[in-house]
């Protein structure tokens, strides 16, 4: 028995920011240590992504999660009885073959990811340390560059607007204190210019504005003013990015935005992307066509690649491999890594780690549905990710992973490195 053996392991139901059953995993050591994770839940999901294993029928809109509950407590709990909490990898490898399928489907990639992050808090509570530090190795803690939702729309907003998230990275700040002081002035401000426009509705899943506008490119200018208004540089100072999600968009092989009442083909996405990175301060896209138009992924790179940051989310569901084979055939420049998409930490790491070796970026992100749970803000410093993606400068669920980050930041002191503007893989 070492320090962090394995005591037990359980499991019980707990409520995300959207209302909506999830899953919290508590790991014990001994008798007084424990780590706790919660898993999140993303709403424009990848069809590649590792399933959560919900109960349907009518209770909770099919959303219980008894079954993945009872998968913890019953299936996993006693497997993982007596390993060691520190060995990340074994652990993760055990619980992939206890469930056994390709998908997570059988025990639950929300049952699995909360045990498999649970573990990693466990052990940097045996040593006594921050999960950061526990999870960094050798090698210094990188602070990320932060990219900060300010509207909200496509499947967060009851399709409002068809872009999912307009939001902005403060590349110019020289912390990351700042770096929020900055964003907290322009989310400040695109909210005064909605209210004087008449516009301001409300919040969509993310705490980005609920875009009340015309057309989806309003968004963008309306974020150019807030920064501008908020008495900044747009590009220099903050810089807008964009996920397009653009998964959701497509129905018979092509996008449909609805607010602009255009369809467009591969080719017109394209030539519309090309046109806003041409007329606005874009420093990055997610998404820019859907999971499976990799054509167009690479046709999009290849243009655009070596002026803007092309995140793959749907596209590659935080999979080493994917990330390997778009490496390989330059579709994309960076990679969004969700804990939950892969289902343990330790092939989340693979896929960031994929993503570094291809000269990428690499962006942890949290989902649309999310808890208090602050896993996220860690991975993104002790795996040196250079930016993290947590949605917006409003509700909690949001702020208590950017608020951890500035806590980090702080313990850090003079030791603290910024990724700042760096962390994007086009330097310009
Ligand atoms: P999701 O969306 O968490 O609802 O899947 C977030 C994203 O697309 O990045
Ligand atoms: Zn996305």
């Amino acid at each position: 028995m070492s320090a962090t053996t394995i005591a037990s392991v359980r499991a019980r139901r707990v409520w995300d920011s959207r209302g909506r059953p999830t899953v919290e995993a508590e790991i014990r050591l001994g008798e007084d240590t424990v780590g706790r994770a919660i898993a999140p839940a993303g709403a424009s999901t990848g069809s590649g992504e590792a399933l959560d294993l919900r109960d349907g029928g009518r209770a909770l809109g099919g959303l219980g999660v008894a079954r993945a509950v009872a998968a913890v407590n019953e299936v996993i709990a006693p497997a993982l009885a007596g390993l060691d909490a520190a060995e990340q990898h074994a652990l993760d490898a055990k619980l992939v073959e206890l469930d056994g399928t390709p998908d997570k489907s059988r025990l639950g990639g929300n049952a699995i990811v909360a045990v498999s992050m649970a573990a990693a808090h466990a052990a940097a509570a045996a040593r006594g340390v921050p999960l950061w530090k526990h999870l960094l190795g050798d090698g210094e803690p990188l602070i990320p560059l932060p990219e900060i939702q300010i509207f909200g729309g496509g499947a967060h907003a009851a399709t409002r607007i068809d872009l999912q998230d307009v939001m902005v990275m403060p590349v110019g700040a020289a912390s990351f204190s700042q770096a929020l002081e900055w964003t907290a002035e322009v989310y400040r401000a695109a909210g005064a210019g909605l209210a004087a426009n008449g516009k301001l509705q409300g919040v969509a899943d993310e705490g980005g504005y609920w875009p009340a506008v015309d057309s989806n490119e309003e968004v963008l200018a309306e974020t150019v003013v807030a920064i501008e208004a908020a008495g900044f540089k747009p590009g220099r100072d903050l810089a807008l990015s964009l996920d397009i999600a653009a998964t959701q968009l497509r129905r018979d092989g092509r996008y449909h935005l609805q607010r602009d009442g255009k369809v467009l083909d591969s080719d017109g996405m394209i030539r519309l992307m090309l046109d806003w990175l041409d007329r606005y301060p874009i420093a990055s896209i997610e998404d820019p066509l859907a999971e499976d138009d990799e054509a167009g992924l690479i046709a999009f790179t290849r243009e655009a690649g070596k002026r803007v940051q092309i995140i793959g989310d749907d596209y590659l569901v935080t999979n080493a491999d994917r990330v390997k084979h778009a490496a390989a055939r330059g579709a994309c420049n960076a990679v969004l890594v969700k804990p939950n998409q892969a289902g343990t930490l330790s092939e989340a790491k693979a896929a960031l780690e994929a993503g570094k070796a291809a000269g990428w970026g690499t962006i942890v992100s949290a989902r649309s549905g999310e808890t208090e749970d602050v896993t996220i803000a860690h991975l993104a410093v002790g795996w040196r990710a250079g930016q993290l993606k947590v949605g917006s400068f409003a509700r909690s669920e949001r702020m208590a992973k950017w608020n951890e980050v500035l806590r980090i930041e702080e313990a850090l002191g003079r030791a603290a490195r910024f990724a700042g503007r760096g962390a994007l893989p086009v330097k310009r």
